[in-house]
């Protein structure tokens, strides 16, 4: 019998196959310290996380028996994989799942941000008819520069094609052929900084893309630029992006993710133009479901026949 802990909130459904399997044993045990999973881990051949749970060097030093730390989503940043790889543990994640849910989530933050949404249904709360304070813009015929253009950048990009925003793309690995086939134009960071009227970043967190938009970055952008992070925090400077925003050069921002979760940053949660939502870009029950069976399946996998599909 194989032990497997999730340690995170994930769907019941999604792990279904495994919770049925007769080879598994499936635990739940959500809102653990580090110490308490430090203490714990020991028993695990499995660990299923999302983001909340960060699996460092010291609780994988503690983990004997494990074999497959498994991450419902996207992102790995929340796991030492140099620690695992030095302890012979696989890990594996969902990139596919969740892309819809968070490009869906990005768009709805960008349409909120330019239309003010968050903040005139908090002032019809407080009883206000206010029609004044909140005018917004448009999309339609603005530029859009999306940072990054894997799985959920170029769904982002499709989608805004489809308000009649112009696309600028950048990514190292993003083809001419691919952006002429979808209709973006290929730019520099630079380019979108001058160019772009909103401004979406779908990049891994990593040691380059850590402060990739900086005070240095801001202030090259176009006045009244509005900035949508979706993707991860750190990749935008929160503090430089505080400054721009207050400073009015920017005109808004909306994030879903932040340098630290649960947020702490009064700023970000009490101004104006700032919208914020708690890590919710994959939030949907038919992403959280998707995750969770393909986790599984994976787990399955590996422990019935040694296959491997994302590691
Ligand atoms: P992906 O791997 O498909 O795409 C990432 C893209 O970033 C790649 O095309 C890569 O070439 C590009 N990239 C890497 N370094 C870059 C750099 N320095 N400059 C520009 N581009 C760079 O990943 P994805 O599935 O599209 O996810 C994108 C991000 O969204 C990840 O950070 C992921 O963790 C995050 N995410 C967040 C949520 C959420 O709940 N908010 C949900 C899903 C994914
Ligand atoms: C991801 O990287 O997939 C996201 O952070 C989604 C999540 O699990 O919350």
């Amino acid at each position: 019998m194989y032990k497997v802990l999730v340690s995170d909130p994930i769907s019941d459904t999604g792990i279904q196959a495994l919770t049925d399997h007769p080879d598994f044993l499936v635990e739940k045990q959500t809102n653990l310290t580090p110490d308490q999973l430090k203490s714990i881990i020991g028993e695990y051949d499995a660990l299923i996380v999302r983001s909340q749970t960060t699996v460092t060097a010291e609780i994988i030093q503690a983990a004997d028996r494990l074999k497959v730390i498994a991450r419902a989503g996207v992102g790995v940043d929340n796991i030492d994989i140099q620690a695992a790889t030095r302890k012979g543990v696989i890990v594996v994640n969902a990139p596919n799942g969740n892309t819809i849910a968070a490009t869906e989530h990005t768009l709805a933050m960008m349409l909120s941000l330019a239309r003010q949404i968050p903040h005139a249904y908090i002032s019809m709360t407080e009883g206000k008819w206010d029609r004044k304070t909140f005018k917004g813009v448009e999309l339609f015929e603005k530029t859009l520069g999306v940072i990054g253009t894997g799985r959920i950048g170029t769904e982002v990009a499709k989608r805004a094609k489809s308000f009649e925003m112009n696309i600028l793309a950048y990514d190292p690995y993003l083809t001419e052929e691919k952006a002429q086939k979808l209709g973006f134009t290929k730019a520099s960071l630079d380019e979108i900084a001058e160019q772009a009227d909103f401004i979406t970043v779908h990049t891994p967190l990593t040691k380059e893309t850590k402060g990739l938009i900086d005070a240095n970055y801001l202030s090259k952008t176009k006045p009244g630029v509005r900035i949508v992070n979706c993707a991860r925090g750190g990749i935008i400077d929160e503090a430089a992006l505080a400054e721009a925003v207050k400073s009015g050069h920017v005109a808004g921002a909306a994030l879903d993710v932040f340098e630290h979760e649960p947020l702490d940053n009064e700023t970000f949660r009490h101004h104006p133009n700032i919208i914020v939502t708690p890590h919710l870009g994959a939030s949907t029950a038919e992403a959280q479901e998707k995750v969770a069976q393909s986790v599984s399946e994976e787990i399955i996998d590996i422990f019935t026949s040694q296959n491997i599909q994302h590691a």
